[in-house]
């Protein structure tokens, strides 16, 4: 029996325009989960994590990911996942993806590491597959295998491409306690959308990778505008106009939804401005009745990890 425990970060999806198509890291908040590995065919999952997931593990993130891992590995093994740690489901900062992206790691290096970290990602999509209705993205999965800024360039094939994180890059992430399901967030979007828009989006999206590509983080922060998810999706999101406002005006180059939401996230040039945000943040869910969590932190550029006891 082989025993492997593995960390993966939460991550932002989306980073404002860049919607099924970037993502980045954070430092320090994340999942850890376990894995024991023996002969047999069987999948186990046990929660000790006390955070409450679905007890069926056909609905488990985790089941069609290790599943796709050792299909392609061609082994059949008793597998026994402990999610230990775990962030919040539907919390827009990757839940799900932390789940999948430490699963398949841990896996992967109990089998003696058959596959790199790419071919990772594409097990753990089938996980936000799962919980996304049949559409497998990756803006959370690969940051969270592989940590830093990530652009999926295209997903037929998959083309990975990762780009450099400013030092400076402060980011304030507020997790109100609302519920919204990456489903009925994706549910509301519109089927189609016009020139116009698609216009806006992609000089937005060209923007942030060239103000990542150049380390110029004013032009992140002006491009980090989404006309495609965010009008659709601020109805989730308490007073969301209101907020941004705010937190603009206090020196926030961006706010935008993170990922799905209903976590809301900004970038500052420092430290200073991303507490006081998060302070401004908390306030503003408090006095509409809602408790947040708040995380302030850099971007971080490592990925998921193996943890030796
Ligand atoms: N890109 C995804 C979305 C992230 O916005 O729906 C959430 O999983």
């Amino acid at each position: 029996m082989k025993k492997v425990r593995a960390f993966a970060p939460a991550t932002v999806a989306n980073m404002g325009c860049g919607f099924d198509i970037m993502g980045m890291t954070l430092n320090g908040v994340g999942d850890v989960v376990s894995v024991e590995v023996s002969e047999g065919d069987e999948l186990i999952i046990n929660n000790v994590s006390g955070v409450e997931l679905p007890e069926d593990i056909e609905k488990n993130v985790i089941t069609p990911a290790a599943r796709a891992l050792m299909a392609a590995a061609g082994e059949k093994k008793k597998l026994v996942f402990t999610i230990e740690k775990k962030i919040h489901p539907g919390s827009g900062i990757g839940s799900s993806a932390a789940s999948s992206a430490a699963a398949v790691y841990a896996l992967n290096e109990a089998l003696g590491r058959p596959f790199d970290d790419e071919k990772l990602v594409e097990f753990a999509m089938e996980g936000e597959k799962l919980i996304s209705k049949g559409v497998p993205h990756a803006d959370n999965v690969a940051p969270a295998i592989l940590g830093g800024v990530v652009l999926l360039r295209s997903y037929e094939p998959l083309d990975i491409v990762r780009l450099p994180v400013p030092g400076k890059f402060c980011c304030t992430v507020a997790h109100p306690e609302i519920m919204v399901s990456t489903a009925m967030a994706r549910q509301v979007l519109p089927k189609e959308i016009s020139m116009h828009t698609a216009v806006t989006q992609w000089g937005n999206v060209a923007g942030l990778v060239a103000g990542l590509a150049m380390g110029d983080i004013d032009l992140m922060g002006r491009s980090m505008m989404d006309v495609v998810a965010e009008p659709y999706r601020k109805q989730f999101i308490p007073e969301f106009d209101r907020l941004k406002e705010k937190v603009l005006k206090m020196g926030a180059l961006a706010m935008n939804i993170s990922g799905a939401g209903p976590s809301v996230f900004a970038l500052s040039k420092d430290m200073q401005t991303a507490e006081s945000i998060g302070r401004t943040m908390e306030e503003h869910f408090k006095s509409l009745g809602h408790n947040a969590d708040i995380y302030v932190t850099k971007v971080s550029n490592s990925g998921a990890k193996i943890i030796n006891d």
